[in-house]
């Protein structure tokens, strides 16, 4: 298979891109800063941004990737049209894609984001009412509904707990709503990214916003 990664720079963008091609797969990586990325066979790097749609329709025209995967953090910044950086860049992937016919997506939200925020502790439900959090979480909500809502998209909202480094571990499913939550679950970016390529590959979260976590 080969993928488009968007975040492939990032923490757990750089993880994904490791598991793709120990799996046998290719990839290519849009990044704004190619020289942070190490290069490896099966992976074309590409300097770029998804906030510009003409940077996304390159790649796809160099190599038709079958999926794609988003691992982009929120950034700060609204367009002119009133929409966030993630809903601007993932509207630009999401068109690309129905343009070129590739239609799968996995994409990296939050447990918190969307139907999950109610079973968020009432520590973090107060950190998204009151902090940075909430303009991210709101970002990441609007991206999900795009892609929801796109036409010939058939997606793998990935909504993990809080993030941590190290090894990847047992995932365990927490509900489309993160209903079975522990008061403070986390996860590795290595388990989640093992997670991401999983659901690419397959066809069993389809159409899904699995809330994950690391067994406890
Ligand atoms: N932290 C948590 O506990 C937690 C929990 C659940 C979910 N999440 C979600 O996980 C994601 C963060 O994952 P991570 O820690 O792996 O992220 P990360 O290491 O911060 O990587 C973020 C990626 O986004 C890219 N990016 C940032 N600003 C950009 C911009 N203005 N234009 C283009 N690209 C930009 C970065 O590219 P550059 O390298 O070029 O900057 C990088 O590839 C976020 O979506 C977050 O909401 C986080």
């Amino acid at each position: 298979m080969h993928v488009f990664i968007a975040g492939g720079s990032g923490q757990t963008g750089s993880l994904a891109i490791e598991n793709l091609i120990e799996q046998g797969h290719t990839v290519t990586a849009l990044v704004r800063n190619p020289s942070i990325v190490s290069s490896k066979a099966g992976l074309d790097l590409i300097q770029g941004t998804p906030v510009n749609r003409a940077d996304i329709e390159k790649c796809f025209a160099r190599r038709l990737p079958n999926a794609v995967i988003v691992t982009l953090t929120p950034a700060k910044g609204v367009f002119e049209d009133g929409s966030s950086f993630i809903a601007h860049v993932t509207q630009n992937i999401v068109q690309v894609m129905q343009q070129f016919g590739t239609s799968k997506i996995v994409y990296l939200c939050a447990f918190g984001v969307g139907k999950s925020y109610s079973n968020l502790n009432f520590l973090l439900r107060g950190a998204v009412c009151a902090t940075p959090l909430g303009t991210k979480f709101a970002g990441h909500e609007e991206a999900e509904k795009l892609i929801k809502k796109a036409t010939g998209i058939r997606s793998v909202i990935v909504k993990p707990a809080m993030l941590k480094n190290g090894e990847p571990k047992q995932v365990e499913y927490l509900g489309e709503a993160g209903e079975k939550a522990s008061f403070m679950p986390s996860i590795t970016r290595a388990s989640v990214a093992k997670f991401m390529v999983e659901a690419l590959t397959s066809e069993e979260w389809d159409g899904k916003s699995p809330v994950i976590a690391n067994v406890q």
